[in-house]
């Protein structure tokens, strides 16, 4: 569907972004495989997490909604899940797919896991080459993509140094660690979001940690739990954008994830000069958060490159869009992973900017966006991407005329109700 936005005035009031989506994935997945009941309130309710709770249920796991997002999960076991004739479709979600192999591979069954046209077309070496050296047979689709046939069995522990910074790498390879005999051990080449670790404490089981290094001993059952989800800082970042740009704007988000993987967009912003207050700040079931007081800022720009790339992986769609309004504008490097998100988001980045009339340069791993630009309105395509799509609408906001993005909607897949919520708070 073709979503219109048009410019704006000013965005004010209190912004109840979604649950956390990568938490709520790893959350179902524990829940499923733990013993006992699990309660998870503020679950997100993003299709992509959506997908992951199919899975779960056409695995065998019996999984209720109650209210808009608590949902409550009859937990089998590691060795509980039954197998399923038809393949599993894990829709856009990378998460699902790359988190759910690991725990398929400790299986005693063979499942086939598959996707939508984006998803089958991402890289899954990645995680075929360490969940084939423990020992799981994956049968992958042309070039190491989806569909995957994945034969569970015996899994031997690895020690591996991952090759590419990856949460979902890292994940998959913890969760295959739970079935394996033995001590599993994974190293980063930069640290990346570490919810599955929060996450596996939780539910009971033993990690160990040394710099970058992970060790985590087969066997350990994970028992289930009443447990409550931050809401998704990578959500809230489109709003924190908006308010940013529009002036004589201030907004208010409770409750925000600020986990040291994810809050790097908050210290990116408050380093160009954003006004973001930081309160409350505590511990929820491991995970850290706080609230958001934001209000119009202008903003200097910089350079975003090295460690820091994937800490900000998810927000640079955004990062791109408030670029243009810096002073010196922003330059990203080493930050090829871009290429293999949900679209190849350099190329939809620089296309779109370039319809709206921004001038950008484009990098093989990344973009030089020059800031004190107008944009001019346009039609502009989300090519499916979520982030592309709400990145746009907050250029909407702020362009000359009405900003047209066609496939718009597909902002579900993160972020249900997304243009209703920013229509509500925004001023025309
Ligand atoms: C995610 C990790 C990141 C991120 C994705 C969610 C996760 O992907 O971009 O949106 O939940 O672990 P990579 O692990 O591929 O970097």
């Amino acid at each position: 569907m073709r979503v219109i936005v048009k410019p704006s005035r000013k965005i004010s009031g209190i912004v109840e972004v979604p649950g956390d989506k990568s938490i709520s994935h790893r959350l179902a997945m524990l829940g499923a495989i733990a013993t006992g009941q699990t309660i998870i309130r503020r679950f997100s309710t993003s299709s992509d997490c959506l997908s992951t709770v199919s899975c779960l249920r056409q695995l065998g796991i019996q999984i209720e909604f109650s209210g808009s997002d608590s949902l409550t999960i009859l937990g089998q076991g590691l060795r509980g899940l039954k197998s399923v004739n038809q393949p599993l479709d894990a829709g856009n979600s990378g998460t699902t797919m790359r988190l759910l192999s690991g725990i398929l591979g400790g299986q005693n069954f063979s499942t086939t896991l598959t996707g939508d046209n984006s998803l089958n077309k991402r890289p899954m070496n990645r995680i075929i080459e360490p969940l084939s050296q423990m020992g799981v047979l994956i049968q992958p689709n042309k070039n190491f993509t989806a569909p995957l046939k994945i034969e569970g069995g015996t899994l031997q522990p690895i020690d591996y140094l991952i090759p590419v910074a990856s949460a979902q790498v890292k994940s998959s390879i913890l969760l295959a660690g739970l079935y394996a005999q033995g001590m599993t051990q994974v190293q980063e080449i930069m640290s990346t979001r570490n919810h599955t670790e929060i996450a596996l404490q939780q539910f009971g089981v033993k990690l160990e940690f040394s710099g970058k290094t992970i060790k985590i001993l087969g066997g350990q059952q994970p028992k289930g739990l009443e447990i409550s989800v931050p809401r998704d800082i990578s959500s809230a970042a489109f709003f924190v954008a908006a308010t940013l740009l529009l002036p004589n704007s201030e907004i208010l988000i409770e409750q925000v994830s600020l986990n040291p993987g994810r809050r790097a967009i908050l210290d990116v912003l408050i380093e160009m000069g954003a006004s973001i207050e930081i309160l409350q700040q505590k511990e929820l079931f491991g995970e850290l958060i706080g609230d958001l007081r934001v209000h119009s800022s202008t903003l200097k720009g910089g350079s975003l490159t090295g460690s820091l790339i994937p800490k900000i992986i998810d927000e640079v769609p955004i990062l791109a869009i408030l670029a243009t309004q810096t002073h010196k504008g922003i330059t990203i490097r080493d930050a090829g992973e871009l290429r293999v998100k949900e679209s190849d988001r350099i190329q939809t980045l620089v296309q779109n900017l370039r319809i709206m009339g921004a001038k950008i340069e484009e990098y093989s791993d990344g973009m030089f966006i020059p800031g004190q630009q107008i944009l001019k309105g346009g039609t502009v395509h989300s090519h499916g991407d979520h982030r592309i799509s709400m990145a746009f609408a907050i250029a909407g906001l702020i362009a000359l005329g009405p900003t047209y993005i066609k496939n718009g909607d597909c902002t579900e897949v993160s972020f249900p109700g997304f243009f209703s919520l920013l229509e509500k708070l925004c001023t025309s």
